[in-house]
């Protein structure tokens, strides 16, 4: 059964080795949802792929996710063109970012690490 690793961010906005949960998820369901099955609650908003507020940075994993849909993919560009206006572009670089509403696990096997994006 795939993991999900979910890390968070220390005070200094780190990704912190110390604070992680590790989660069995079942292929084929939201992210989000399965994580939420178990309890842990991720940032979210709308839950169908506009607001980018469950946006999350995939450190480890990708792909072992599904690829992104239409709908998604314009979400992600409008984050990733406001990280721009805000942070500059050094701040996007080998970033692989996702939404958690709607990646769905695609391998049986796949072991995924993430942390919620800013
Ligand atoms: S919660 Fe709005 S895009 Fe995922």
């Amino acid at each position: 059964m795939p993991t999900v690793s979910v890390k968070e961010k220390n005070k200094d906005g780190l990704v912190s080795e110390e604070v992680e949960v590790v989660l069995e998820v079942q292929v084929g369901e939201t992210l989000y949802d399965e994580i939420a099955a178990h309890g842990h609650k991720l940032p979210h908003g709308c839950l169908s792929g506009s607001c980018g507020a469950c946006r999350m940075v995939v450190l480890k994993g990708e792909q072992f996710l599904s690829p992104p849909s239409e709908k998604e993919i314009q979400t992600l560009k409008n984050i990733f063109s406001n990280y721009r206006q805000k942070f500059g572009d050094s701040f996007i670089e080998n970033k692989i970012i996702r939404l958690s509403c709607q990646s769905k696990f695609i391998d049986e096997d796949g072991d995924l690490e993430i942390v919620p994006a800013p």
